[in-house]
């Protein structure tokens, strides 16, 4: 017999083996597999010893060789069948628990906005201020007058809201929760609050019909514009980092007196950007839910969740928000 017939067909007796080990997956089958191949009387690998004969002497050593290359994988093969049926893991049929598993499946995270309004109030949490909520929908009483903005006032005009019905619409402003908690408690009153707010705007990188502003409202005896400024600065050092710049602008809202628009110097440094409105609360609201203004003062603002969060992370367009690209969430 030639030298390459007798190595072909001890490689093909190792493939064959080998496999027959690999799936054997109860004892019995391991069994018969060692009695085919390694059984001493007449399994294959005694065969293949017996064909050295046959093999001219002068190849006899190549083939020696190969010959025991081949009955030491089968040992292993058969060694390593018996070792993962003793797992109990091979109790379910079939199971090898050595191919590789399915992959992971890829967890999801919270949106952006979501861990931004979670870190907002605990920021404020840790100035000392509550988290009070408020109706998405709302009536004109809380969105406009009890915030001090008659009849004739140009924020009430259709073309500005989006109104439902003739006493509803969807808020414009989380100022409405300042009059909800004041209705509900007598002061001294801290606390912020998160929501949703929408005006028809042209919709641009920096304007959009619905966003999240975060109110908050201080009222006690002999508070000042001096608590405002200073709350302010620490909520933007905290938030933006103690570098950051914010300057305040005189301005007019019917429900604050004097007001104050605040900016924050933008990333790149070169712009300021409107970060919200702020102001000491008017007497006349406070006379609108019952607390004396001879008595007692108070600070509020209105800020722009999606600019801070566009700020503190580089985010030059507020419609990547609500675009859903993972491509963008995922780097959150
Ligand atoms: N509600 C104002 C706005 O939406 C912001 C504001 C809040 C101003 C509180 C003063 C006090 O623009």
């Amino acid at each position: 017999m030639d030298l390459s017939t007798a190595i072909h067909e001890l490689e093909s007796l190792e493939a064959s083996g080998l496999e027959s080990f690999r799936t054997s997956s109860r004892p019995e089958e391991v069994e018969a597999a060692r009695i085919e191949y390694l059984g001493l009387k007449q399994g294959k690998i005694k065969a293949a010893q017996e064909r050295l004969k046959l093999i001219e002497p002068s190849a006899r050593k190549q083939y020696g060789q190969r010959f025991n290359t081949v009955k030491k994988a089968l040992e292993a093969a058969w060694e390593s069948a018996k070792a993962r049926l003793e797992r109990p893991e091979a109790a379910i049929s079939g199971l090898d628990v050595t191919r590789p598993g399915t992959p992971r499946p890829r967890l999801g995270h919270r949106h952006p906005l979501t861990q931004t309004a979670d870190e907002l109030i605990d920021l404020f949490g840790r100035l000392g201020f509550g988290v009070a909520r408020g109706p998405e929908v709302e009536d004109v009483f809380h969105n406009f007058e009890a915030l001090n903005i008659p009849l004739s006032h140009p924020a009430r005009d259709p073309a500005d809201n989006f109104y439902l019905s003739d006493g509803a619409l969807l808020r414009s402003q989380t100022s409405t929760i300042q009059i909800r908690v004041m209705e509900r408690q007598a002061p001294p009153v801290r606390i912020v609050a998160i929501g949703r707010v929408y005006r028809p705007d042209e919709v641009d990188p920096t304007h959009s019909f619905m966003f999240h502003q975060i109110e908050g409202l201080m009222v006690d005896r002999g508070i000042t514009m001096a608590h405002l400024k200073s709350t302010l600065r620490l909520f933007a050092q905290g938030y933006l980092g103690e570098d950051v710049q914010i300057r305040f602008r005189p301005s007019f809202f019917p429900f604050t007196e004097p007001s104050v628009e605040v900016d924050m110097l933008w990333h790149g440094g070169d712009r300021w950007v409107e970060m919200g409105g702020a102001g000491m609360v008017d007497p006349n609201v406070l006379r609108a839910v019952g607390y004396d203004p001879d008595e007692v003062t108070g600070f509020a603002f209105g800020l722009g969740v999606e600019r801070l969060c566009m700020r503190r992370h580089g985010i030059d367009d507020i419609r990547q928000f609500t675009l859903n690209d993972v491509r963008f969430l995922s780097q959150f």
